[in-house]
Formats: C-alpha cells, sequence, structure tokens
C-alpha cells in the first residue's frame, strides 16, 4: 500500500514554523571569490611552508578519526593558555571560531522565559556578530556610536551603561571594519563602569598578533578589576582561518558556565590537533604576522600618497580602512579587475564611503594598489 501524497501546502506550513525573524534574514554572505585574489577577510596570505605540512599530513592522517574529541582538548586548551600567557588560575573555553564563542555567550546570558530581556551592548560600527548574536539568542542591542574619528565616545559609552545595564559589552581590541586600538584609560573606565553595575565585559582580540597591546597585561596587573572581563582570541587570523579555532580566557568560574552551553564536541580531532601543531611552530607564525605589520605600514604610505583616496585610518589589524569618493564604483571597478575587497560604507553611517581592504604580502599588496588605483 502506498502512503498518500502529502498535501501540497505541507511545505508551506512547515515553513511557517521558522521564526519569522530569521525567515526576515539574509544568509551571512562569503563573497565568490573563484579566480580573485582575495582580500576581503582579513586571511593570512602565507600557505604552511612545506615542511610542515609534510609533517603535519602523516600526524592527522593517524588521529582516531572514529572517536568522538577526547582529552586532547585539554592539552590545547594548556598550550593556548601558554601561548596567550595566561594567569595560571585562568580557564579557557575553545570554540568552532571565535564566532561560536560569540553566540554561546549570548546563550549564557539570554533570559528566555523571564519576562527579562538581557541586554548586550557594543561601540558602532563593530563586528557583525555581536548583533547578530543578540538578536538570535534573544538579547536586546544596544549600539553606541563611535567618534567620526572610529574612537570610543567614553561619555556615550558611560550613559549607555548605565541606563541599560548590559549583561554583555563588547569591546574589539582592535576593532572590526576600523582597525582602531582604543585608549587603554577609556576601556578600562568601561569595564569599571560594567562591572559597577554587574556586567560582563568580552574583550576581542581576534586581531592581536598585529596590535601594539593586549588586555591581558590589565588582566595581569589588576586581575580583580578586570575579573568580570572574558578574554576572547582566535587562531583565524594568526594564519588558521580555515581550522576554525577560537577560545575564551578568564576567571574559572565565569569561563565554566560558557563552557555548560558549548556543545561537547565542538572542536573536531582535527581543528585540535592542527592548532596544536601550529602552536609548537608559532615562531614561523609570529614571524609571518611581523612580515605583515611591515607591509602594513607600507601599504598604508602608498594609500596616503594616492590622489583619490580622501582618509586613510591608521590601523592596529591586518586591514586598513580608507574612505574614496564611490565606494560602490571603487569596489566594482577593483571585482572586475579580480580583486575582492569588502565595501563596508553600508554597514553604519559613520562608514559613508569607506572600503576595508585586508594587508597581505608585499606582491598581493601591490596587485591590489594597482587595482585600487586604476578603479577610484
Ligand atoms: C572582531 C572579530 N571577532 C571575531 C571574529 C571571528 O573570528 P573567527 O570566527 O574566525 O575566530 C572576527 C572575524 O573577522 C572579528 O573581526
Amino acid at each position: 500500500m502506498t502512503s498518500a501524497a502529502p498535501p501540497a501546502d505541507t511545505l508551506a506550513n512547515a515553513l511557517s514554523r521558522i521564526r519569522p525573524d530569521v525567515r526576515a534574514m539574509h544568509s551571512y554572505v562569503v563573497q565568490p571569490s573563484t579566480g580573485m585574489l582575495k582580500m576581503d577577510a582579513m586571511e593570512n596570505p602565507f600557505t604552511l611552508p612545506e615542511a610542515l605540512q609534510a609533517a603535519l599530513g602523516p600526524r592527522l592522517g593517524a588521529l582516531a578519526l572514529n572517536r568522538y574529541p577526547g582529552a586532547r582538548q585539554n592539552d590545547l586548551r594548556a598550550a593556548l593558555k601558554a601561548y596567550a600567557g595566561a594567569p595560571t588560575d585562568y580557564d579557557v573555553v575553545l570554540g568552532n571560531g571565535s564566532d561560536e564563542l560569540i553566540t554561546l555567550l549570548a546563550l549564557a546570558c539570554a533570559q528566555p522565559g523571564t519576562g527579562h530581556r538581557a541586554t548586550m551592548l557594543a561601540p558602532m560600527p563593530g563586528f557583525v556578530m555581536y548583533p547578530m548574536s543578540a538578536q538570535l539568542q534573544g538579547l536586546d542591542f544596544v549600539g553606541v556610536p563611535l567618534t567620526p574619528d572610529f574612537e570610543l565616545d567614553e561619555p556615550a559609552m558611560l550613559a549607555a551603561i548605565a541606563q541599560h545595564q548590559p549583561a554583555i559589552t563588547y569591546i574589539a581590541y582592535p576593532n572590526n571594519p576600523t582597525a582602531t586600538l582604543w585608549d587603554e584609560g577609556a576601556v578600562q573606565r568601561i569595564i569599571d563602569a560594567v562591572g559597577a553595575q554587574g556586567g560582563i565585559v568580552a574583550v576581542d582580540e581576534a586581531y592581536q598578533p598585529f596590535a601594539s597591546r593586549t588586555w591581558l597585561t590589565r588582566m595581569q596587573a589588576e586581575p580583580a578589576r578586570n575579573a568580570h572581563v572574558l578574554l576572547m582570541r582566535t587562531l583565524s587570523k594568526f594564519g588558521l582561518a580555515g581550522v576554525r579555532l577560537g577560545y575564551m580566557l578568564g576567571q574559572p568560574a565565569l569561563v565554566a558556565e560558557i563552557d555548560k552551553v558549548r556543545p561537547p564536541y565542538n572542536v573536531s580531532v582535527l581543528n585540535c590537533e592542527a592548532a596544536l601543531f601550529a602552536l609548537e611552530h608559532a615562531d614561523v607564525f609570529a614571524a609571518q604576522a611581523a612580515e605583515l605589520r611591515a607591509q602594513r605600514t607600507v601599504l598604508i604610505d602608498a594609500l596616503r600618497a594616492m590622489p583619490g583616496i580622501e582618509k586613510v585610518w591608521d590601523s592596529e589589524a591586518n586591514m586598513v580602512l580608507v574612505r574614496v569618493a564611490d565606494a560602490g564604483k571603487t569596489y566594482e571597478g577593483m571585482k572586475t579587475r579580480k580583486v575582492l575587497i569588502k565595501n563596508v560604507s553600508t554597514m553604519h553611517p559613520l562608514l559613508h564611503n569607506c572600503l576595508r581592504l585586508t594587508v597581505g604580502n608585499a606582491q598581493d599588496n601591490a596587485t591590489m594598489l594597482a587595482a585600487l588605483q586604476a578603479s577610484l
């Protein structure tokens, strides 16, 4: 006997069960990049040196892929703590990229069914995943505009913290897409204000390999004052964007709560072993970061000398933000010339006519500059 054909509207009915705000959303767009020079996502341009490729292959091949990830994750947590130079009494939670940690933090702080909506606060323009995680996990999001030169508006931040009593305050240190590393004193006063009203601060150091300061120094100097701070890092900009490994350091009691909402096997045995391997060769990646920091200076100088570029901001990350006369036209012109950058001009009013360029190696930067000049 054959079962009856489903009614024609089953699919429509199924779709109607999806949250209206999710249905109204667009998926995160990864720009198609085949055949293009990819300068849109702050990836490290260097592939793994051949000797390291040869050593990593057998090591990954020999893993017990038939088993769920296990205690090896503890080795990685210890190695990350040592690499970061974190205080020994700090704990670490691992994420499938720091994107996942951003989701987990929102999930841990949301208050479903309590009649109270938790709030997330961040300076804007900032990283898009903060407001997205708030929306998806049911937190209110408060974006506090930066100054027109992308510095923290400290009075506005302090006022917003007092008014909204955020559960989570994000400080991207340095910030994406502006590449700014904000004043240490201002950041500490914001952290103090969040602490005084009983909130968590997530200091997101995705771009730490390219920055002149880390908040870890402040956490080590004044642990009690920064006890409510979670320091988020990733191996993506370090050189392993494809591996997907983020980590968050902080006081064990706070880290333990976030760990409760982490899917138990979120970091695969392959991610874990590749990350351990990379940390054993951290000197190779440190040399790459040093080269990129040097190339950043060359790139910024060239951009500042280029007619038609209206403004080039200083950078403490592997990206440079520029303002041009017509961002849409320049972006499309570069795309035609097979160079992919990020047009951030519609992300926030302060980013009017702004483009974000990744800092690459000397050759990639030269190709990008030539395409940019031709597209202005
Ligand atoms: C500020 C910031 N935080 C976090 C991330 C996420 O990094 P990942 O998920 O690759 O670890 C990014 C990625 O661009 C970022 O710019």
